[in-house]
This record gives structure tokens, sequence and C-alpha cells, in this order.
């Protein structure tokens, strides 16, 4: 058979014989020069880390100042993920909806196999076995990663459980999700010629795509992040989000954490914000009111499912961070700097004189000089940024100084709230409470946020993310709200509170309203005290807001005028957002369920009541 007549179909999904045929169909396919497979053990990592740092892609840090740490520095069109080169084939177009892009399976196997065909010429495959959540777990799943970049497995064995005893699982018939990435860069040409390697591979074509009824994820062209690490964004939430739908949980872009009162009773809470608006500094807080106490579970993906006594639980999927690094300095978040100190990856941060690492906000002040995330000279006069805007950390969760004694619990933690947040200069009010589940729903699939650098676009730009899901949810986002509503059902009188915050609203001066950062945990108390049920509320059109003496602002200094913008609901402006959601509504037609077009009557009806 030849290249161009193998099926490319999707393994079935039980036992290790099918694995193995997958990963022979899939070398003969793309043409490696060998095939690894990894067990993720520390030797291993220290082999590719070697490997990689001998090929120039990896710069060994100052191991005085950062112990087995690295930094690599991609190719500058490869920097964040790209969401018009995402797609989700669905056999049916409207199972995507409107809000990913969509192609028929059939076409997109066919171009795949091309772009496929030779692409791992002259590298190695690698073959990375790995579990999300605890190894055997009863929320956990598991998976297998075809990549042709060293770079990528070792990421892979920090964000996940990279073990041999997956395939333990899978031998004993535990269904699997099968990952196939590449770079797109083969060393070898058709006609047979070597080329040199460069320090990040890519290609300019990129495919990240979700194949959701076989439960499949090929990518191709990009070694970045959620692009490539097909754990993360692919499979956790594309694919999870899917297998949620049709077994009823919930696979979320959500942080988790544990928080104590001051009387020592502990509250688990999850969290929505779109990408690069405060989920690892959320998870990371460090209380500036005395007595309370954040310890981190996860800070970007949850699944939730009901127990056996009804609450939803959930667990992180997830073994590690790959966090945002400018922005994360002392004074915003001391743990993650912490948690930094050695045995992390970094990727487009700037790189000090001194061999260790720098990017715009670890220190007030910047060193007078630096190379940059291109690798050239910077100062400070440079007048661009230093670390690009989306560079990041690799670095395990164990390793973090405010991680839970439970935070990899086979069973999760009871969920006692879910807030949804968003990047919104006006309109959206520092914490307001949702009357109940359908308006939590209802708040969720609303949430507009301006764009961050985390995806290839204008940042900026306010745009819907529902349930800061709109890059994530691997079908029609309008089916998900109503399993939202449906969860709702279930849980019942057990589903956990809901509420939105906004940490982003600016003054008329154009700054932000709100401290923010260690400051938020006075937003959790007010949370907690909620669900005890021992703090006031007032019922505002929006939701229920905080009895203004009820919200700890003590030692704050917020000037009065200050503290009521933050609360401020604008009836005009609030009325023209009620438009644009009808519009945004309107984009799935009969989909969108009755229940949240009646929430959007109710808050119609009490803005001009
Ligand atoms: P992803 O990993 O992309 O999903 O993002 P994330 O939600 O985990 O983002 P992260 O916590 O890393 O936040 C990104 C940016 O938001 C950083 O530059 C932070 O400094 C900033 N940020 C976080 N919390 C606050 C806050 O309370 N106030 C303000 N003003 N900025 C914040
Ligand atoms: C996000 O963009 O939400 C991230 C980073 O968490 S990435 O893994 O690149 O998607
Ligand atoms: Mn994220």
């Amino acid at each position: 058979m030849s290249i161009a007549e193998l099926p490319l179909t999707s393994p079935a999904s039980a036992g290790i014989d099918a694995l193995r045929d997958w990963v022979d169909e899939i070398a003969s396919l793309a043409e490696p020069a060998e095939v690894v497979w990894c067990d993720g053990s520390l030797a291993e990592t220290d082999r590719l880390t070697k490997e990689l740092v001998a090929e120039g892609k990896l710069i060994r840090l100052n191991p005085e100042w950062r112990p087995n740490s690295f930094l690599a520095r991609t190719d500058p069109g490869d920097v964040a993920r790209v969401e018009d080169r995402t797609f989700i084939c669905s056999l049916d177009e409207d199972d995507a909806g409107p809000t990913n892009n969509w192609r028929a399976p059939a076409e997109m196997r066919s171009e795949l196999r091309e772009v496929f065909a030779g692409s791992m010429r002259g590298r190695t495959m690698y073959v990375v076995p790995f579990s999300m959540g605890p190894v055997g777990g009863p929320i956990s799943q598991v998976g297998v990663q075809l990549t042709d970049s060293a770079y990528v497995a070792i990421s892979l064995g920090t964000m996940t459980r990279v073990t041999s005893a997956v395939l333990d699982l899978i031998e004993a018939g535990q269904p699997w999700v099968a990952t196939v990435h590449s770079v797109g860069a083969p060393l070898i040409d058709e006609r047979g010629i070597r080329h040199d390697d460069v320090a990040w591979p890519c290609n300019e074509t990129k495919y990240i795509v979700q194949f959701p009824e076989t439960r499949e994820v090929w990518s191709y062209g990009s070694g970045y992040g959620g692009n490539a690490i097909l754990a993360k964004k692919c499979f956790a939430l594309r694919i999870a989000s899917v297998m949620a739908r049709d077994e009823g949980w919930l696979a979320e872009h959500m942080l988790i954490v544990k928080i104590t009162s001051p009387e020592g009773r502990a509250y688990h809470v999850a969290a929505a914000f779109p990408s690069a608006c405060g989920k690892t500094n959320l998870a990371m807080l460090r209380p500036s009111i005395p007595g309370w106490r954040v310890e981190t579970i996860g800070d970007d993906i949850a699944w939730l499912r009901p127990g056996p006594d009804g609450r939803l639980r959930a667990i992180n999927p997830e073994a590690g961070f790959f966090g945002v690094a400018p922005g994360t300095g002392m004074n915003t978040n001391a743990t993650a700097v912490d948690t930094l100190w050695g045995n992390t990856i970094f990727t487009n941060v700037a790189l000090r004189d001194d061999g260790d690492v720098w990017w715009e906000g670890l220190t007030d002040q910047a060193p007078a000089h630096l190379i940059d995330w291109q690798g050239e000279d910077w100062t400070p006069e440079s007048g661009r940024p230093a670390a690009h805007p989306n560079s990041r950390f690799t670095v395990s969760a164990a390793q973090c100084p405010s991680i839970a004694d439970d935070w990899d619990a086979f069973d999760g933690v009871p969920i006692d709230a879910i807030l949804f947040g968003g990047r919104r200069a006006t309109n959206v009010p520092l914490v307001a409470q949702a009357r109940d589940w359908k308006h939590g729903v209802f708040l969720g699939a609303t949430i507009s946020s301006e764009k961050t650098a985390a995806a290839e676009g204008t940042v900026g730009e306010l745009r819907r993310d529902p349930f800061a899901m709109l890059p994530f949810c691997g079908y029609n986002m309008a089916d998900y709200w109503g399993h939202w509503l449906g969860m709702g059902e279930r849980l019942g009188e057990k589903a956990p509170a809901v509420f939105q915050v906004n940490w982003f609203r600016k003054g008329d001066d154009g700054s932000f309203l709100w401290p923010g950062f260690g400051e938020n945990a006075r937003v959790l108390e007010w949370i907690v005290r909620r669900i005890e049920g021992s703090a006031g509320a007032v019922d505002a059109p929006i939701g229920l807001l905080p009895v203004p003496e009820e919200l700890d602002l003590a030692g704050l200094d917020l000037p009065g005028d200050h503290v009521e913008a933050l609360f401020h609901v604008d009836r005009d402006s609030w009325l023209a957002e009620c438009d644009l959601t009808d519009e945004f509504f309107d984009r799935f037609g009969s989909r969108v369920p009755a229940a949240l077009r009646a929430e959007l009557a109710s808050l119609r009806y009490h803005l001009r009541a």
C-alpha cells in the first residue's frame, strides 16, 4: 500500500495491539528516522534536555540562579494558539456550531494525510503515553501523543502524568485518546536531501484538528503551548467537553482552589476566566486579609462530575502549569515566583547577562541589559517588550508551595462555588451573585472579555467568550449551555452557588479601579460568607450585589467614588449589552435553550423597571 492509500482512521480505541498498529501506521505515513517510546522517567527527561541543549533548541540557565531550568525561543511566527486554524471535524456541521471552524471529517482526513506524509523525515517520533488526572482515578482519562518534537515530549512530561502504567491500563482495555503532532519541518525533503535543523522548527501552515466522534486530535505546524501539548486544550477541553456531554459531566477552562476561613472551614471554588485573565493568579492567591488561606488545586482546567453524595466534584486533570510570565512578580503572584525556583522551562522570556531570566513585571526595574525573546540585545530604552506578551513557564504543580494536600485526590474535591469572570473595563461589577443556577448559566453564557496575547489576533478587542470556552468547546456552544442547564437540574439543591467577578474595571482615567491580586481575597471572603449564609445582598437587575458595609475594604484606601464605580450598573449601557446578547444568541438559532432567552427577557424587564 502506498502512503497516499493509508487509511488514516482512528485506532479502535481499545487494546495495546490497536495502539501498536496505530503507531506503525503513523510512522509509515510520517516516516520518522526512529520511534522512541517514552516512560516519563527523570533519566529520560534528562537525556532529552541534554540533547535539546546540544542542538541549540534549549538554553541551560545559570544553575546557581535557576537549577535544572531552560529557555526556549520560538520562531516569531509561532507564539500563541492559532484559533483560525483550529478545526472541529464533527460529522454534522451543526454539531460544531457557529463559533467553531468546521470541516467535513473525510475531507480533513485526506488533507491531513497529505501534510503528514513524510512530515517527520529525519526526526525522531516520540510515543508519549499520559494520564489526565491521577493514574487509574475514576474521573481520569488516558491518551497517547505522537510527536516529532522533544521539547513537546518533555513539556508533556511536566503538564501530564507520563508513565508506562498508562500502557497497562490500555492493555487492560481502558479507552484512550489518540493524538498526533508534527512540527511540519522534515529534515529530509522529497528528493532525499538533508537540511540543517533550526532552533524552533515549525511550519507556516498550521492545523489544530479535533475529531470529536472518534476522540482524535491531529496537530501540524506549531510547537507552541495549546497548539502542540495536545493533552491540554485539544484533549482536556475540546475532546473532553464532548465526552462530558455524552457521559453527564463537565470539562471546563477553570482553576480550582481550596479556601480556608479564619474559623477553619474549608471551601472549594472553581473559576472560569478567559485566557490570560487571571486564573493562575487566583489559583495561587496570597490573601491580603488576615486569617484566610488559599491553596492551589489547578490553574487552567477542571473536570467536574456529580459524586455519590450528589455534589459536584472536581479534579485538575493536569500535573503542571503553563503559565503567563509577564505580570508575574513578587507584588502580583509571589507564589508563582517561588514555584519557579528551578526545574522550569521558560519559553520566550528574556535572558539576563547572568544567565537567569526576566520578563516585564518580574521586578519593578528592568535590568540594564538583556537578550530579548528573539535573541536580540535589549535595554530599557529599546521601546519594545523584552519578553513576548504570551511568554510562559512550564513547571510541575507539585513544586508549587501553595499546592493543596488533596490536589491530586482520586475522587476530586467537592465544589461549593463557581465563578465566571472576564476582562471588562466597563459595565460588569466587581462581584455579583447569580440568583440561581439558571441565572448563573446565563452569566456564564454571556461573558465578554477583551482579547489577550494568548491567541493570535487583536489584543484588547471585546468579544464574547462564553464560559471562557469560546476557543475550547468541542461542540455546538448552544448545546453546551443546554448541557449546563441539565447538570443544574441533576444537581438540584446541591448545585454550587454561582458568581460573576471582574477585577479589570477601569475608571475615567483608564486605570484599574480595583487593586486586584491578593486583594481579591476580599471578594472571596464575601463569596464564602454568602455560601455560609451570613452575608447579605442587594437585589440589582443584573444579580445580587454585596451590601456595601459587608465587603471588607478596611485598610485599602480606596476612594469612595471608586467603590461606587466598581458596582455601578448603568441601565442604558446594560440595555445596549442586552441587544448585543440577543444578536449573539441569534447566531445559534433555535438551539439556544429557552431558559436563556427567558433570562435575557427578565434582565431587560428588571433594567427597565
Ligand atoms: P491562561 O493560562 O492563558 O488560560 O491564563 P490565566 O487565566 O491563567 O492568566 P494569568 O493568571 O496568568 O493572568 C494573566 C495576566 O492577568 C497577568 O499579566 C496578570 O498580571 C494579570 N492579572 C491577574 N490577576 C489580576 C488582577 O487581579 N488584577 C489585574 N489588574 N491584573 C491581573
Ligand atoms: C490559554 O490560552 O488558555 C492557555 C495557554 O492556557 S495554551 O495552553 O497555549 O492554550
Ligand atoms: Mn487556559
